[in-house]
């Protein structure tokens, strides 16, 4: 989800609409998202919707989430093929609120075609109870955010679980019957050194997860360590930073991970079937505060307020924040640049648009031609952001 966030954050502003806009037409949709803002503590380096201390909101909130979909079921065709639960943190949610908003969404939507069902759990949030309320509810990937199993990393970031308790959590989740597990990991975090990462790779290796994503540390404005890095107690090393790139493809590698986007490694068949309907432009609904949806070419984001969210979904009112109907090229170039940090790259086809960044890229080593597929280079990799940034 990070890649989407940041993709997004150019679009801010927009208007609230006070009514939910007419139906305009009946279109199926197949990938839904649900944003659950709580989270046990803010970690300083996220820039995510998140609210901490919101207890008394949630059960009002749990009920908005479903009014929310009901309403979504009237305008739109509901067939989920696959379900993302993200946030924030939706483990932080209670055994018996789990029970009412998962067992709810089971008797609102039609789960026949569902293949793929996420959940991200913080490793400080998840008994066993709980562990298995979420397998026995249809849940069928858990993504757990680790980060790294370096204790001294992990307080750096502000998490509020030590490598201890990750281990342990993800041991519950297997014993629930969890058998597609993601593991979320970090790397450029102030201070890790190229030996901390590298056992935290070997570790991630040795507990043999299906997935692992592997994020560099992003400086984020409006954080906490954005804020560090302008004061210059953080520092950047981009080579530094390369370097550990470079190790975490090799050692994924050699573990038997394919890389099937920049960030992203699984074990054949396993990829998230989730953020592939995003990379290739598919439609989708997200649901809870500062969720986006696109459905064609509108694109909207539900506001970034929990209280206000559900006090205008629990009175019929529209939560639109802002709205966008995207022009086509935009779009194109949107999926052009989400698809070139993917394995399959782009067909040559497609890019006749860019030809002469291609061009470019080419000349410097970052693009290759497989077949009629443009794809990065390795070197190119280390590059992905800049290449996808010529697309939009
Ligand atoms: C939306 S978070 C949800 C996971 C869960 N709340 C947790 O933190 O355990 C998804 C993942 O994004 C990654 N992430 C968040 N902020 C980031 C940043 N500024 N730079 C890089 N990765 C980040 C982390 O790996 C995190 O696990
Ligand atoms: S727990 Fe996850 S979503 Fe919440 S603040 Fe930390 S990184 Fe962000």
């Amino acid at each position: 989800m990070r890649v989407f966030a940041s993709a997004w954050g150019w679009h801010v502003g927009g208007f609230a609409l006070q009514k939910r806009p007419p139906v305009r037409a009946v279109n199926t949709i197949r990938h839904l998202y649900f944003h659950i803002p709580f989270c046990p503590k803010l970690c300083p380096y996220c820039c995510f919707y998140v609210e901490t201390g919101a207890k008394h909101k949630t059960t009002a909130f749990l009920d908005a989430l479903l009014r929310d979909v009901e309403e979504a079921g009237q305008r739109f065709a509901l067939r989920p093929e696959t379900i993302y639960f993200g946030g924030g943190t939706p483990s932080a949610l209670l055994v018996e609120q789990l029970d009412h908003l998962l067992g709810g969404l089971r008797a609102r939507l039609d789960l026949s075609a569902l293949a793929e069902w996420s959940f991200e759990v913080n490793p400080a949030t998840v008994r066993a109870e709980k562990a298995r309320l979420l397998r026995a509810a249809g849940v069928t990937r858990i993504s757990l955010g680790v980060q790294s199993w370096d204790d001294a990393t992990l307080r750096t970031l502000g998490r509020v679980h030590d490598a201890e308790q990750a281990e342990k959590t993800y041991a519950i989740l297997r014993a629930a019957g969890f058998e597609n597990i993601n593991l979320d990991l970090m790397f450029a975090v102030p201070g890790q050194t190229a030996a901390q990462w590298a056992a935290t790779l070997a570790k991630t290796v040795a507990l043999q997860p299906e997935h692992v994503s592997a994020y560099c540390l992003t400086y984020e404005e409006d954080t906490a360590y954005f804020r560090q890095l302008q004061l210059g107690t953080f520092r950047q090393d981009h080579d530094f930073d390369a370097d550990l790139f470079e190790t975490t493809m090799d050692t994924l590698g050699a573990a038997g991970f394919a890389q099937y986007e920049i960030s992203n490694y699984a074990r054949a068949g396993r990829e998230s079937a989730h953020n592939f309907a995003y990379w290739r432009g598919a439609d989708y609904l997200g649901f809870g505060p500062s969720a986006f949806s696109t459905v064609g070419r509108r694109r909207w984001q539900a506001l970034p307020d929990t209280g206000e969210y559900t006090r205008r979904i629990l009175a019929g009112e529209s939560v639109e924040h802002f709205v966008e109907e995207l022009a086509p090229a935009t779009r194109e170039g949107e999926i052009a640049a989400f698809a070139i940090r993917t394995r399959e790259g782009l067909a040559g086809a497609d890019l006749a648009r860019w030809a002469e960044e291609l061009r470019e890229f080419e000349a410097l080593g970052f693009l290759e031609r497989k077949g009629d597929r443009v794809i990065l280079t390795r070197r190119g990799r280390l590059m992905a952001d800049a290449v996808a940034e010529a697309f939009v």
